[in-house]
């Protein structure tokens, strides 16, 4: 479709429909090629991404390690410029400063001030969103709370946390400023599987209070539960977009479900059911699994052996 044509479309579409302006973040083409040290195309980082997310939802960037997941982030956030295409956050083009102090961001590694400690690194990153001293002393504490840092953490240098206490510390920074909308790139690296799931948890409960989270993952259990729609990037190109629940669903076979039956029952059921009609049985689809998922998408995209190991 040429520029033109996209234009007059979203003319004729009228302001009633304008997902540059009312989606949390809104992508057409967006594309990065990184280029080496003499200017020459290196690598196809990200291919044509036309992604929109809406306001309030819980969207998952999955794929494995190099597939781009953390290039749209630093492109949506304006850290880098796009080769090609562009994007919106929050219905301003990407890296526009005035939407900065709505935004929250934990990146895949956190760069955080050694010698602070947990409760000063936050005051620190809430005066430079100019947050009064009063509401600071307050949120900080709430804060700290929140992500499960508890007294003893708070006050110990940042050089001394753990992998899992500089994730909650980048969690807690992140959310500084009451932003509306959280790009989390890796959230529960370096958890352990209740650490994983306090950050879930708490990824839900950000969307229970209306924010909308973009969340970066290869781990594909971090996404099966919290998110309402999902992705997967391979070698810079969207493979699949959806609903978890849709994408799972097997929708060519029919599933019979009912529970307490005897024996006795169940064959008679089967009896029944080839004649047909069902009293109380529950019809569904079964599901697979995200993994099935992941690897058919991945494999039918190339030889899987051949993708970049990073
Ligand atoms: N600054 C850079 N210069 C050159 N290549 C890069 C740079 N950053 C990332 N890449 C490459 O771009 C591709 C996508 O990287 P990235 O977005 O970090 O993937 P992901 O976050 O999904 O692991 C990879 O092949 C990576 O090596
Ligand atoms: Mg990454």
């Amino acid at each position: 479709m040429t520029e033109t044509k996209t234009d007059s479309i979203r003319t004729f579409s009228g302001p009633l429909s304008n997902p540059a302006r009312d989606a949390a973040i809104h992508t057409e083409g967006l594309s990065k090629v990184y280029k080496d040290f003499w200017g020459r195309p290196k690598v196809e980082a990200l291919l044509d991404l036309d992604l929109t997310i809406h306001r309030g939802e819980v969207f998952g960037l999955l794929g494995p390690n190099g597939s781009g997941k953390s290039t749209t982030i630093k492109l949506l956030l304006g850290l880098i410029f796009p080769s090609k295409g562009r994007g919106y956050v929050l219905g301003q083009p990407a890296g526009s400063t005035t939407i900065n102090e709505k935004i929250g961001f934990l990146p895949e590694e956190s760069y955080l001030y050694r010698f602070l400690n947990g409760e000063e690194i936050l005051k620190f990153y809430g005066r430079l969103f100019k947050i009064p001293r009063r509401e600071l002393n307050r949120r900080v504490p709430e804060l700290l709370d929140i992500v499960g840092l508890d007294a003893k953490s708070r006050k110990r240098k940042l050089r001394e946390y753990s992998k899992g206490m500089a994730r909650r510390i980048g969690l807690a920074q992140a959310m500084i400023n009451n932003p509306d909308l959280i790009l989390l790139d890796e959230p529960t690296t370096g958890l352990d599987p209740i650490g994983t799931r306090e950050m879930k948890d708490l990824i839900v409960s950000l969307k229970d209070q209306g924010k909308t989270v973009l969340l970066c993952s290869h781990l594909l259990a971090d996404v099966q539960d919290v998110c309402d729609r999902i992705t997967i990037l391979f070698r810079g190109k969207m493979q699949t977009l959806g609903s978890v629940k849709d994408l799972l669903q097997v929708k060519d076979v029919t599933q019979i479900e009912a529970s307490g039956l005897t024996p006795q029952q169940i064959e008679e059921t089967r009896l029944f059911m080839s004649r047909m009609g069902a009293g109380n049985a529950q019809i569904t689809h079964p599901t697979t699994t995200l993994e099935e998922l992941f690897v058919r998408v991945v494999q039918n995209n190339g030889d899987a052996a051949k993708r970049d190991i990073k």
